[in-house]
């Protein structure tokens, strides 16, 4: 069971069930490694019943149960952006689209690598992809565990609602002598013009556990015959395929709205992150939605009593918490208060990420 009964929160009228709030329980990857998450999902209420606060119930007695679970960190993905402020969350990331000319796919070195590349089957791909996974995941701020059933019903399940009119979804695994080194799962969606291909790639994900996996694995998938453009969605903004690519202007990078993180527990959010440097830093953090949180931390997590160098509140602390943005980002837009001066230089120092978080799937 993915998503466990004691993880939905409902509302009910009468008996019968109008709204709803779940949460998955995987380990998310903050700067510093997997951190237990609440994974918030299907979230929603009869169109009867919006705007009478019943939502809001269900997003506090969530908060509150994943916090006596010592779940440091909710996470999720919003559908409506304008609504999840007010709970504490704070959109960490973005990501983005691309859709490349496959006549513009050149890169501007060769691709070092000497494996092998085959198709498996769903089977195979539940028992090979995950070794290359997780070598990425546990170092890449914004991932989450999958277990084999998350791989079998979610990443590598093929629904028709999920194909939406376009090729079955394929597995390519790139291997050399050691194991799996690169993955990729993909559509093909044939069309013709004029008697010429105009189909497109689309690539679900695309997964290598090293620079030249990378490589290889994106050359495999921009190069398949018939197919006139390649598209893919949900890739970090510091892609590696910026700098992989001759024409990087050809790639149509779309940029948007990632994962939003909502620390649950401050203390233990801050204590559970690595740093940067040696420094510290003392935030005031206000929290009207969980009060637990209101007051000062060290970057250790403990409470202080000493005057505080940033005053921020709990969403602002989920936008930066990644790395996906900075302390001076949410100085830019009003979000954060340097009490004492350098305060956000010395946060930033910090904070700071050698990478953008990245969750390549939506839950
Ligand atoms: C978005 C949704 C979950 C809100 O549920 P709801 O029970 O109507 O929300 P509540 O009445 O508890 O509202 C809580 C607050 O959010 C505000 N709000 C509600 N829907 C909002 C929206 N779509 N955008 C911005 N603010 C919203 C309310 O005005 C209220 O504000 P307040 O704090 O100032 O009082 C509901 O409209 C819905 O189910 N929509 C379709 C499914 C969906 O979008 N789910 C979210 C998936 S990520």
């Amino acid at each position: 069971m993915l998503l466990r009964e004691e993880r939905l929160h409902v509302a009910t009228d009468d008996g019968a069930i109008v709204a709803g709030a779940g949460a998955f329980e995987f380990e998310l990857t903050v700067p510093g490694g997997p951190m237990p998450t609440a994974g918030v999902t299907v979230v929603g209420v009869l169109p009867t019943h919006r705007r009478r606060g019943v939502v809001r119930e269900l997003m506090s007695a969530q908060l509150k149960d994943a916090h006596a679970r010592g779940e440091p960190i909710a996470a999720l993905w919003a559908s409506e952006g304008g609504f999840y402020g007010r709970f504490g969350y704070g959109m960490a990331s973005v990501c983005a689209d691309i859709e490349i000319p496959k006549a513009h796919t050149a890169f501007n070195r060769a691709v070092d690598w000497s494996g092998t590349t085959r198709l498996v089957t769903a089977d195979e791909a539940c028992e090979l992809f995950p070794q290359v996974y997780e070598r990425v995941a546990p170092t890449t701020p914004g991932m989450i565990s999958r277990s084999p059933e998350w791989w079998k019903d979610r990443r590598l399940a093929d629904s028709e609602w999920r194909r939406a009119g376009g090729g079955e979804l394929t597995f390519a695994v790139l291997e050399e002598a050691a194991g799996p080194e690169a993955y990729a799962c993909y559509r093909l969606n044939f069309s013709y013009a004029d008697g010429v291909p105009t189909g497109t790639t689309v690539v679900v994900e695309a997964m290598g556990a090293t620079p030249a996996a990378t490589a290889a694995v994106w050359r495999y998938l921009l190069d398949i015959d018939w197919m006139a453009k390649v598209e893919a969605e949900l890739l970090p903004v510091d892609h590696p395929l910026h700098l992989m690519l001759l024409e990087q202007n050809r790639m149509k990078f779309r940029v948007g709205d990632g994962i939003w993180i909502r620390p649950v527990d401050v203390g233990a959010a801050l204590a559970a992150r690595a740093y940067a440097g040696d420094g510290d830093v003392v935030l005031e953090v206000s929290d009207v939605f969980c009060p637990w949180n209101d007051g000062r931390y060290g970057r250790d997590g403990s409470r202080t009593t000493a005057s505080p160098d940033l005053r921020v509140s709990v969403d602002a602390l989920g936008c930066v918490y990644l790395g996906g943005f900075t302390f001076s980002d949410l100085l830019r837009a009003g979000r954060v208060v340097e009490v004492r001066e350098d305060a956000i230089a010395r946060a930033d120092a910090l904070f700071r990420t050698d990478r953008k978080p990245w969750c390549p799937e939506i839950f």
